[in-house]
């Protein structure tokens, strides 16, 4: 691998364990002031030492990250659509590669849909963004199964991932599921777990401890991160259990110092 390419990738999955724990706040590319990023200086720049690498959108990047924090940044690169419309597939490569190498980002994100009307749209634009990132040593990072309809089951999560990766996708990003092994055993490149919608903290961390029990290389979580009652807290205690897999139980009541 490009050595420009192996070096930002280190940054966001550590090498000491091989595991990460991204920080996801681009929320807004699409969904506009989500709750608890309506500020997002004050909600997010405190959990930002805690964080193994920040997903976010150029936007917030220049207007609310201090450049002189030292976290990797994985930029949003796809854009295109909003939550008013029943079609989120509708994406295109909104970010150039030349913007990505100005802000010094990590990696780059884009996300794809496969079984969407789409579909072909989201695999060539992922495709041009392997072709963009590898110029300059700049990795990709591939969303899948973003969408309100979708059948997050083991055989979909297979097939979204494995596109990802074979299209060109340095890390790949999904939901957890039953029989997650199995997404993971055939997916060549790195899997990286979203959180999804708000759940109890419980649950969140019983997601990330299972996720890397089961071959993920740990979490890109947003809402169950910064929607919590105590986010320093529950980040700490998503941290505890991917790099140091400690029990869901004890990472629980590590919230709320029980
Ligand atoms: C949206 C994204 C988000 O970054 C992703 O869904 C992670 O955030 P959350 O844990 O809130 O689901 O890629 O397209």
């Amino acid at each position: 691998m490009d050595y420009g390419m192996g070096n930002r990738l280190s940054r966001i999955i550590k090498p000491k364990d091989g595991k990460t724990v991204m920080l996801a706040v681009d929320h807004g590319y699409f969904m506009g002031p989500t709750g608890g990023l309506e500020n997002i200086g004050k909600s997010v720049t405190p959990l930002l030492r805690y964080a193994d690498s920040l997903m976010l959108t150029r936007g917030i990047l220049r207007s609310h990250i201090d450049p002189k924090i030292d976290i990797p940044i994985v930029l949003r690169a796809s854009g295109g659509t909003s939550i008013l419309k029943d079609d989120l597939s509708d994406e295109d490569i909104a970010v150039s590669m030349e913007d990505a190498v100005r802000l010094n980002v990590s990696a780059v994100a884009l996300s794809i849909f496969i079984g969407s009307k789409n579909e072909k749209q989201g695999i060539i634009n992922l495709s041009k963004l392997v072709d963009k990132g590898y110029k300059y040593g700049i990795p990709v990072l591939a969303v899948t199964a973003v969408g309100r309809e979708m059948t997050r089951d083991a055989r979909y999560l297979s097939l979204s991932v494995r596109i990802a990766a074979e299209t060109g996708a340095s890390i790949v990003k999904t939901y957890y599921c039953e029989d997650f092994e199995k997404v993971v055993e055939t997916c060549p490149v790195p899997v990286v777990v979203a959180g999804g919608k708000k759940t109890s903290e419980a649950e969140a961390i019983k997601l990330a401890y299972d996720a890397v029990k089961h071959g993920a290389s740990g979490v890109d979580m947003g809402r169950n991160i910064f929607q919590s009652e105590k986010p320093i807290n529950m980040i700490k205690a998503v941290k505890a259990v991917v790099h140091k897999g400690i029990s869901p139980e004890e990472a629980y009541n590590s919230i709320y110092n029980i």
